[in-house]
């Protein structure tokens, strides 16, 4: 064991010094659902919380019954301390109010609570996907509150759930990972001020949905497979966990580039993943560690939201691989 490292609570109460002392002890509470996650889905099978429940959500996906815990422990941790104005969720329709027995803060809590629970049963990584936006000023939150583009975040992280757990946070000021000691308790900082490679040989997509994919995209993809015989000249690898959050893990860790595009299978949904709590935090983790993250059109960061739940094309990671596929979107259109 070593003493003196920067503790979880340490690092944001010295970020978040003056201007935000208030989101110090909101991440502080963030953090607190987070170990109550990281314990129930450690313990696997044994939880007895397995398995889908009859309910769909707002996105017309079955729940699990991890996805409905793991939601209602973030509330629970959060909702009491003052700091919120409101809180939202892939698993809620509408945003939630917090309970009039509390006080209210002007902060917006956005998550994804379990990302990539198709996973948790499987007993591959999950994580928590989370997002910090502010109101002018306390009180209760109305649902255009929420409505901000990802450059206003104060705030932004996510959770994974694997092997060892981990919180990987930023507050404006580069993206710093802690692993979770399980016998102390604590978070503790292990990878400060993280940069994705800017350069790399590793891509993650699903290609069972190739064909529905637009040109640029299948250009590119094709250019990685060609490997060294083709214009690339050079041999590429693919990693696919069905995970958001351990794919920008791993390269946040190592580089590489994460594609969900848009694509023509259901022309209703203009991609897989959702802009406010899924793509807009990845989004300020990846672009604060100095790599970049785009729909193929524009930066993610600059996307207009319209709706809470709006899906959006993802393309994100190493620097020149995402800057290379934007330059085939403009070269296509
Ligand atoms: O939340 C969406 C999500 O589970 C992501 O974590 C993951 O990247 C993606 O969906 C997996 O999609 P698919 O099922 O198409 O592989
Ligand atoms: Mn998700």
């Amino acid at each position: 064991m070593q003493f003196g490292r920067t503790t979880l609570s340490k690092f944001v109460i010295e970020q978040t010094r003056g201007q935000h002392s208030e989101m110090g002890a909101l991440l502080i509470d963030v953090a607190a659902a987070v170990k109550t996650i990281s314990a129930l889905v450690g313990k696997g099978a044994l939880s007895g919380f397995s398995g889908a429940l009859d309910s769909t959500n707002v996105q017309g996906e079955v729940q699990k019954k991890l996805d409905v815990l793991t939601n209602e422990a973030i509330l629970r941790h959060c909702e009491w301390g003052g700091q919120l104005a409101g809180m939202a969720s892939e698993e809620m329709d509408e945003p939630y109010r917090i309970p009039d027995q509390y006080p209210r803060g002007r902060y917006l809590l956005i998550f994804d609570p379990l990302d990539g629970s198709s996973n948790s049963d499987v007993n591959v990584s999950v994580g928590t996907i989370f997002s910090i936006l502010q109101r002018s000023e306390a009180g209760e939150a109305e649902p255009g509150d929420f409505l901000q583009s990802g450059h206003q975040q104060i705030a932004a992280g996510y959770a994974i759930y694997g092997p060892a757990t981990m919180l990987v946070l930023s507050v404006g000021n580069g993206t710093h990972g802690f692993t979770l000691d399980r016998e102390s308790g604590n978070f503790q900082l292990t990878h400060p001020d993280i940069k994705v490679p800017e350069d790399t040989r590793e891509f993650a997509i699903n290609t069972s949905n190739e064909r529905f994919w637009e040109p640029p995209v299948q250009r590119y993809v094709d250019e990685c497979k060609a490997g060294k015989t083709g214009v690339r000249s050079a041999d590429f690898n693919m990693r696919w966990i069905a995970s958001m959050v351990a794919e920008v893990h791993r390269i946040l860790m190592r580089g590489g580039i994460f594609m969900y595009p848009k694509d023509n299978k259901d022309p209703a949904k203009p991609g897989r993943l959702r802009l406010m709590y899924e793509a807009n935090p990845m989004a300020m983790l990846i672009t604060q560690a100095g790599g970049v993250a785009s729909t193929g059109r524009e930066r993610i960061l600059d996307v207009p939201p319209e709706t809470l739940h709006q899906r959006v094309p993802v393309l994100l990671g190493s620097k020149s691989e995402v800057e290379r596929v934007e330059r085939y979107h403009q070269e296509y259109d």
